[in-house]
């Protein structure tokens, strides 16, 4: 048998884990939380459930990775053949197909608002008229599945190539791309006028919104969605890891820059955002309407920090989707015991043909965007798209669900001893404490966002 592949170089590794959590989650789902949930409150819930929940389960999905050697479902077999550990595995296999498939259409959106920016197109739009731009675009029949269709032909080709030659390089290229951007469109955002205000907005103390429990469960799924957790992206990669590396210095680093670029962003949106009298509650289309308001309003500086922008959002964009793709692949790999080449067509063509109907769920055909069955999932409406029934059905109850298994496998299920020396940890007070948060801390704060989110959707 050949022998697993593996990254080239440690730095490989980080790159990847980094390029996978770094995504729309930071720069379009984070900052529209953010203006929902209140600002600063929101940020206070979201830094602590990344530090009780996300990092001891990212450091639990590295270490499962790494001694299992194999694909989501079957790195927990190797740890322990009988186990409800591989449920996880199951979960996440189906997450990240789901997943995948309506975050390639947003994908797609990103990259028709750059190509529009360097057309001039999106230039010359009259001030006001954005909502109309962006939802004729997304409701036409033709435009979001060949964005959709173009965004998805280039992770099948990176992924087409293996972990050195295709993951690696490409993320070792990104990454640093992305990390100039945002500084420079960070600094940019907090010499606008609207900065003091945006600052305050982000930082100025206001404790009362954490009684509120849809604050925490806005963060806690914002935890997860944002560190890639939950799924089996991280377990995927970490199997690609040879013995010596340090995990849990990984998964802190992880944790480091995905929280930097979350709070970037919003350094970068709010100052435009306030500068222009916008509203930072404006939901899910504060990037593709609210921004480019603002843009249009600054005139050809505007234009040319919008092609900026969504260059830098298109970049994110695909070294997560990239580590979407890489967990189906690697499971169906071994499942079908087939090469990475076929296995990556066949299955990035199913996942591609399957987010047509997201794609399609934006106005252009009516039974995919009035969608009445899981309408429930929604807390606003009587119907919803089949795109926002696959975002809510997976970050609202199978990501968190497979973070559940996973803390409960590695707390519980893996040998104590075993597990700790995984990570280097060994019997120390920081391998003590990580132990006992996947024990309790992690399963009960997941548990109890679970059944809020359960309740809340039968009460409603
Ligand atoms: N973390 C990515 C983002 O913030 C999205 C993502 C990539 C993801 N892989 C994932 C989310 C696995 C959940 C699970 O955009």
């Amino acid at each position: 048998m050949q022998g697993r592949e593996q990254f080239a170089t440690r730095f490989g590794f980080i790159f990847a884990a980094v390029g996978s959590a770094v995504g729309l989650g930071n720069i379009w789902r984070f900052p529209y939380m953010l203006g929902e949930n209140g600002g600063f409150a929101f940020l206070i819930a979201y830094f602590i459930c990344i530090a009780l929940i996300g990092l001891p389960v990212l450091l639990a999905e590295f270490s499962v990775g790494r001694r299992g050697q194999s694909d989501a479902i079957h790195s927990f077999e190797n740890i322990k053949a009988k186990s409800f550990g591989k449920i996880g595995g199951f979960l996440g296999v189906l997450s990240g197909t789901l997943i995948l498939s309506f975050y390639g259409v947003i994908a797609g959106w990103v990259f028709y608002y750059l190509f529009s920016y360097l057309t001039g197109a999106a230039g010359n739009v009259e001030s006001g008229e954005f909502e109309g731009f962006f939802g004729d675009f997304i409701a036409s029949s033709f435009g979001p599945v060949v964005w959709q269709f173009l965004f998805m032909v280039v992770v099948i080709g990176v992924v087409y190539f293996g972990i050195k030659k295709g993951i690696e390089i490409a993320n070792r290229t990104f990454m640093p791309m992305l990390a100039v951007l945002v500084i420079i469109l960070a600094v940019f955002g907090l010499t606008m006028d609207g900065a003091g205000e945006a600052l305050s907005f982000m930082f100025s103390p206001d404790f009362n919104a954490l009684g509120d429990i849809n604050v925490w469960g806005a963060a806690v799924g914002q935890a997860f969605f944002t560190l890639s957790l939950g799924m089996g992206a991280m377990i995927t990669y970490a199997s690609y890891l040879p013995k010596e590396s340090r995990l849990p210095s990984a998964a802190g680093t992880v944790v480091v820059f995905d929280t930097f670029f979350a709070v970037f962003a919003g350094l970068m949106i709010f100052p435009i955002v306030f500068s222009f009298g916008m509203e930072p509650g404006a939901g899910p289309g504060l990037l593709f309407m609210t921004l480019p308001e603002a843009f249009g309003q600054w005139g050809l500086g505007g234009t040319i920090f919008g092609i900026f922008f969504f260059l830098f959002v298109g970049i994110a964009a695909l070294s997560s989707a990239i580590s979407l793709l890489e967990v189906g692949v690697s499971w169906a790999m071994r499942r079908f015991n087939a090469g990475r080449k076929p296995t990556t067509l066949i299955a990035g063509a199913i996942i591609t043909v399957f987010g047509f109907l997201s794609a399609l769920s934006q106005g252009a055909v009516p039974a995919l965007t009035e969608m009445k069955i899981f309408a429930f999932l929604n807390t606003d409406g009587d119907t919803i798209t089949f795109l926002d029934t696959l975002d809510l059905f997976t970050a609202q109850y199978t990501l968190a669900l497979g973070g559940f298994v996973t803390a409960l496998f590695v707390g519980w299920g893996w040998n104590k001893v075993e597990a700790l020396r995984e990570t280097g940890l060994q019997d120390t007070t920081l391998g003590n404490l990580w132990i006992w948060f996947l024990r309790i801390v992690a399963p009960a704060g997941i548990l109890y966002i679970l059944i809020t989110n359960l309740i809340s959707m039968l009460t409603q």
